[in-house]
């Protein structure tokens, strides 16, 4: 079985997280020379498709917890050419000084983070006075219910409801105080929905539980062996739901998101 955050790259930023961008970057405007932090950068899809946009003279920073993800992040970075700095560290605790950076873009990232009250006031730190801050929230898991029913066999698995954190930040209202409580103004949330096409219902499952261990850090000490045995009892316990969302011999699931702009 590959690194977790190759079959993220591979499988998952393609068809969950790379259409999102676009909508995202419409909404926070990068401009050419801004300072630009993606927080949460995962393999860098934000801060790759951005950074043309500031270019010649901007900056762009990834920041992410996971080494394995910025690792994949940096090859990918260099083969697309781009000039984009990747730096570990946690968002609750950023490693950066005040007022670095013009424009801060997390996609589905915060909701993973324990203190979101501690990220937000620290990417409003980062952030210059005029700064602003634009995000990607997945609605709940009751806009989700093919979500839902995995998260209920992961729980039935290994006891850990590893889908419930993708979706825990769900709610308009708790996004919008979060936000206001950190000191934001100017918040716009916007409610979004695009399918999300999965090529292959054959391996659909082991893709997910692969990037479940990438992404969710309570499943990150899941080893491969680990990771095959789950793949193997998830497989014949979600066959029939997925059976039910195929389409064009792909696994088609509707996703619903949050985006938000706000501003300092
Ligand atoms: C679903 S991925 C999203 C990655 C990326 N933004 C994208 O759109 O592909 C969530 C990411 O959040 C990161 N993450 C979770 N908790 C974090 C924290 N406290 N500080 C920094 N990164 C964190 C994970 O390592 C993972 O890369």
């Amino acid at each position: 079985m590959s690194n977790p955050a190759v079959t993220y790259e591979r499988e998952m930023v393609p068809v969950l997280f790379r259409p999102w961008v676009g909508a995202l970057l419409d909404l926070a405007q990068p401009a050419p020379g801004e300072h630009l932090l993606d927080l949460a950068c995962g393999t860098g899809i934000v801060a790759r498709l951005a950074a043309p946009r500031v270019a010649p003279d901007g900056r762009v920073v990834g920041v992410d917890l996971n080494p394995d993800m910025l690792g994949v992040a940096q090859v990918q970075g260099a083969l697309e050419g781009l000039d984009i700095e990747w730096k570990q560290g946690r968002l609750e605790v950023l490693p950066f000084a005040e007022a670095e950076f013009d424009l801060a873009l997390c996609q589905h990232g915060l909701q993973f983070v324990p203190d979101r009250a501690a990220a937000l006031g620290e990417a409003r730190r980062v952030l210059r006075d005029d700064g602003r801050l634009a995000l990607a929230v997945w609605c709940g898991l009751d806009h989700h219910p093919f979500w839902s029913r995995f998260n209920d066999v992961l729980v039935e698995l290994i006891g850990i409801p590893a889908l419930a954190s993708p979706f825990a930040l769900g709610e308009a209202s708790e996004l919008e105080s979060l936000l206001r409580d950190a000191g934001f103004r100017d918040i716009s949330i916007e409610a979004r929905a695009m399918p999300a096409a999965f090529p292959d219902p054959d391996t659909f499952v082991a893709m997910e539980v692969d990037v479940i261990a990438a992404a969710v850090p309570a499943t990150q000490h899941l080893d491969a062996k680990a990771r095959a045995e789950l793949t193997e009892a998830a497989q014949a316990r979600m066959a029939g739901a997925i059976r039910e969302q195929m389409c064009d011999g792909h696994v088609v699931v509707p996703m619903h998101s949050h985006l938000v702009l706000a501003r300092m």
